[in-house]
């Protein structure tokens, strides 16, 4: 018989993670301990933007007209216990407040609640991001013939239905051959279509995930800081990515130079990591993840700087700074850690009128933020503005009109931080434009 899969916890991870399953062929039960998220899914709704996801839920919610019916949702742990086999705990790890370190309350509490209600014989699977440790800790605590296992999820925002069907790998931290051989049943349709399956310890399947974020982060505040560089020497950052890239070993992608990294898992990652580094003792190992940090948070008060210069060079106050994007990067509405909204909050604190607009993000943004303006076009945020600047980097950006944008607004300065403009389209319409470690032109 087919396993029987339960999904815990619905964010960006778990939701799809649930709908993904349910493509597979299995039957899956998701639970989330908040009613409204439980009921909206029920209905193939969506709580959060990320791109195919509805669809691929609407395709298998019972209830659905034409929908397989393999996919439900529930709020109840009895439920969830009684109905699955391999259970998958995807709730979020966010940085504790005021501390480096990853609150893992959320974990605790799902493996609290879930623990009473198991079956013999059921397999638990940690998916969620966890210093190293948490897993062999878990372990320990869960009831007698239950097993668990640790498959950290690599998805991105925005490709998480993508990334969760075709993963460019997968990996299992487990403890006995009857926990690879289902996680190997559970994962054989992407397999089967040449996702590699690596099979390692719980500590290395932890590692894993970090080291992973954690290079993904240095990669990123490198071509940060050779943009710092290239500005102080007049070079150009972007030409200088393409040119490294074409290094096979060095690779191409996560070389773009802006306003740096941000989101709900790539900063909280790497400050958990170098937290957890240090109670192990192993601290001075990552040490460099201080840099990386430091390289990124300078990359929101560079541009905070830029506009300052665009509108005089000494005071926000009277000044009009459009913002166009809010969310940490395009295709998704999560404003969590937003480089963007920093530098509008940054702007607006120091007295600005800042009036942000995003395609997917201002909802969140709003409830983030409140105090600052918003708009409800590209075309509105930037009339009368002093200064324009383009902080992510939606499609719908890169698709304006600059010569319609110019009636809109007399000073014409765009900053771009993501250097995803074309610089020669938006100086032919007659703007002052500036890229961040680029030559001013
Ligand atoms: C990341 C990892 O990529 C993913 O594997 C992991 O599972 C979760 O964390 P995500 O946070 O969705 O995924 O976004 P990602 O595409 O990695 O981008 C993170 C941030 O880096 C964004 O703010 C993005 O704008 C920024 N970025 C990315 C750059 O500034 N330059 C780049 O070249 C790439």
């Amino acid at each position: 018989m087919a396993l029987k899969i339960t999904v815990i916890g619905t964010g960006y991870l778990g939701a799809t993670h649930a709908a993904a399953m349910a493509e597979l062929g299995f039957e899956v039960l998701g639970l989330d301990v908040v009613p409204e998220k439980i009921e909206m899914l029920g209905q193939g709704r969506v709580p959060m933007y990320e791109p195919g996801l509805e669809e691929l839920l609407r395709k298998h919610v019972a209830g659905i007209e034409g929908a397989t019916g393999r996919l439900r949702f529930t709020t109840s742990w009895e439920e969830v216990g009684a109905f699955g086999d391999v259970h998958f705990v995807c709730v979020n790890t966010p940085q504790k407040h005021g501390e480096y370190a990853c609150d893992m309350s959320f974990v605790d509490s799902a493996f609290g609640s879930l623990a009473p209600h198991l079956r013999d014989g059921a397999l638990v699977v940690g998916k969620s991001t966890v210093p190293v440790g948490s897993a062999a800790r878990l372990a320990a605590a869960l009831p007698e013939g239950v097993e668990l296992a640790w498959n950290p999820e690599f998805l991105r925002e925005g490709f998480a239905v993508d990334d969760t069907l075709h993963p460019d790998r997968i990996v299992v931290g487990v403890e006995s051959e009857r926990a690879e051989k289902l996680l190997r049943e559970v994962y054989a349709g992407p397999v089967g279509e040449g996702s590699p399956f690596v099979v390692t310890d719980f500590p290395t399947a932890e590692l894993v995930k970090t080291a992973a974020n954690s290079f993904l982060a240095t990669k990123i505040s490198f071509i940060n800081a050779m943009a710092e560089v290239c500005e102080a020497a007049d070079g150009d950052v972007v030409k200088l990515a393409e040119a490294i890239g074409h290094d096979e070993r060095i690779g191409k992608k996560f070389l773009r130079a802006g306003i740096g990294f941000g989101g709900g898992c790539l900063p909280k990652d790497i400050r958990a990591f170098m937290a957890r580094a240090g109670e192990l003792g192993a601290d001075q190992a990552l040490t460099f993840l201080r840099e990386v940090d430091s390289v990124n948070m300078r990359r929101r008060g560079h541009m905070v700087e830029l506009a300052r210069e665009a509108v005089g060079g000494e005071t926000f106050l009277g000044k009009r700074v459009a913002v166009l994007g809010a969310t940490f990067k395009p295709d998704s509405d999560d404003v969590r850690d937003s480089p963007a909204l920093n530098v509008a909050g940054q702007i607006h604190l120091q007295g600005g009128q800042v009036t942000v607009y995003d395609p997917k993000g201002m909802a969140n943004a709003r409830r983030l933020f409140p105090t600052l303006g918003y708009a409800d076009s590209a075309y509105d945020a930037v009339r009368g503005a002093d200064v324009v600047l383009h902080l992510t980097e939606w499609r719908e950006f890169r698709d304006l009109d600059p010569a319609e944008l110019a009636k809109a607004t007399s000073s014409r300065i765009i900053l771009d931080g993501r250097n995803a403009l074309d610089p020669a389209k938006w100086r032919e319409a007659g703007w002052t434009y500036r890229a961040m470690g680029r030559p001013r032109a």
